[in-house]
């Protein structure tokens, strides 16, 4: 398995190109379930999730071309075909889904265009229990049946799915999604209350729309969608990531450089961006994207809690936790999205960093310096979060399990070499 080694310490300088967005990708190319037609989408990243997905797609009868590479604004992503002209199996089986809990999206999309699906229960997840009851419910308001077999969730709507309105009891992004595709195609009006306003929503929301779906209140959290019999060919192009964009402006508060995120979009991290000028970054938009520096401030610390968008991302709790360890004076850092999501704790204090975890919350007090360490990744971004560490720290720092970033980080030792950073990956034997 690779590794990646860091030595720590350098301010980090340049410009770095964000790639599309995982958590965009991924539901949209769902979608293309839904058409018989071709979607194509531009500005892909080339990450294992999307990998995952893609085959999870070709067994259900997606035929998938690769196109090239895009170039847009300096950042580069591929360009991928989709056409499911048939679904040839309705089934998605265990063996995949359990690899990646998204796999779960292709049920709205299946059950709307086929009247049925077998599905996988992702199973356990290592930052929480994650059921996916608001999916089943959502669906089931829609007419559909949903038993649960031998680990599957199978689901029947013989005479298609009727629309209504579908107030979530909590907000969620895969449920939002997953019901606005099943929605597109069902019969009548949907209306989504209380529904996830996370961009990545709203992309997909973008895309159904070129596709032919009628869908009003996109950005907000009541979406209407006002079924259509069949949806058709378009060409999207898939926003920048939004986490990867707010890791690497981290990257640049807790070396003290100063980065411009080409593509980043700061109107989807303004959470983020006002956390990070409390804390003593300056954060400035530029022709391309926009630019973080913290040459000569300080790094102050900002309490900070989680929520839904346009709240702090969850996804940017660990990055943001590390840079907390770096700052004078203490922060408190709320999770209020995931159980068990500090799973980055114990490293980081392997690290030298002081942090004191109560239930949800956990109060961390900066330390003068972090010292590198042979550290190992429990999830995506606690990975990331732990490269953060290494940058900031003196000496070498050796991440294991790298599988973890590169699910969601496409270049990473890349990007960050080419701002400075004293980083490379070391190739381990299958
Ligand atoms: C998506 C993102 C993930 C991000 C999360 C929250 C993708 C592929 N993944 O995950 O990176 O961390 O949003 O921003 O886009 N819940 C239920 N029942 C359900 C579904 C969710 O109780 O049926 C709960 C979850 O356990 C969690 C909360 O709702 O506590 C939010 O989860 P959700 O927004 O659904 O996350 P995902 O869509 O899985």
């Amino acid at each position: 398995m690779d590794k990646i080694r860091i030595r720590g310490g350098k301010a980090l300088h340049g410009t770095l190109p964000i790639s599309g967005a995982k958590n965009a990708a991924l539901p949209l190319m769902a979608a293309s379930l839904l058409t018989d037609q071709t979607l194509t989408l531009v500005n892909l990243p080339h990450l294992a999730d999307i990998t995952t997905l893609a085959n999870l797609l070709s067994q259900h009868g997606v035929a998938m071309h690769m196109n090239g590479h895009a170039s847009n604004g300096g950042h580069t992503g591929r360009v991928v075909e989709l056409t499911a002209k048939e679904i040839i199996s309705t089934t998605a089986p265990y063996d995949l889904v359990r690899k990646m809990r998204a796999s779960v999206l292709v049920l709205g999309p299946l059950l709307a265009r086929c009247g049925q699906a077998k599905v996988s229960l992702p199973g356990g997840c290592a930052i929480g229990t994650r059921p996916v009851d608001l999916h089943i419910q959502g669906l089931e308001q829609l007419g559909a049946e949903i038993e649960l077999q031998e680990g599957y969730m199978v689901a029947r709507a013989p005479k298609g799915l009727t629309g209504t309105r579908i107030l979530f009891p909590k907000v969620s992004v895969g449920a939002t999604e997953n019901l606005l595709m099943a929605a597109t195609l069902a019969k009548g009006e949907t209306i989504l209350a209380n529904a996830a306003r996370e961009p990545e929503v709203s992309d997909l929301a973008h895309c159904l729309v070129a596709m032919g779906a009628r869908i009003e209140g996109i950005g907000t959290d009541t979406l209407r969608v006002q079924g259509v019999p069949s949806l058709h060919a378009a060409t999207h192009e898939v926003i920048a990531d939004r986490i990867e964009t707010g890791t690497y402006a981290m990257a640049a508060a807790i070396t003290g450089g100063d980065i411009e995120l080409l593509g980043g979009r700061m109107e989807d991290l303004t959470a983020m961006v006002a956390v990070l000028r409390k804390a003593g970054a300056s954060i400035k938009p530029t022709e391309n994207g926009f630019r973080v520096s913290r040459t000569d401030a300080e790094l102050k610390g900002v309490d900070v809690m989680t929520e839904p968008f346009p709240g702090f991302p969850t996804d940017l709790q660990a990055q943001m936790m590390s840079l907390m360890c770096a700052a004078n004076g203490a922060a408190m850092i709320t999770e209020t999205i995931f159980e068990n999501r500090f799973m980055h704790v114990p490293e980081l204090t392997r690290m030298g960093a002081d942090i004191t975890v109560h239930g949800a919350s956990a109060l961390v007090r900066g330390v003068p310096r972090l010292t590198g360490a042979p550290v190992m990744a429990t999830d995506l971004r606690a990975s990331v979060s732990l490269v953060l560490a290494g940058l900031f720290a003196d000496g070498e720092t050796v991440l294991n399990r790298v599988y973890h970033l590169d699910r969601g980080y496409e270049h990473l030792e890349a990007k960050l070499a080419g701002c400075g950073a004293d980083v490379e990956r070391i190739k381990g034997e299958e």
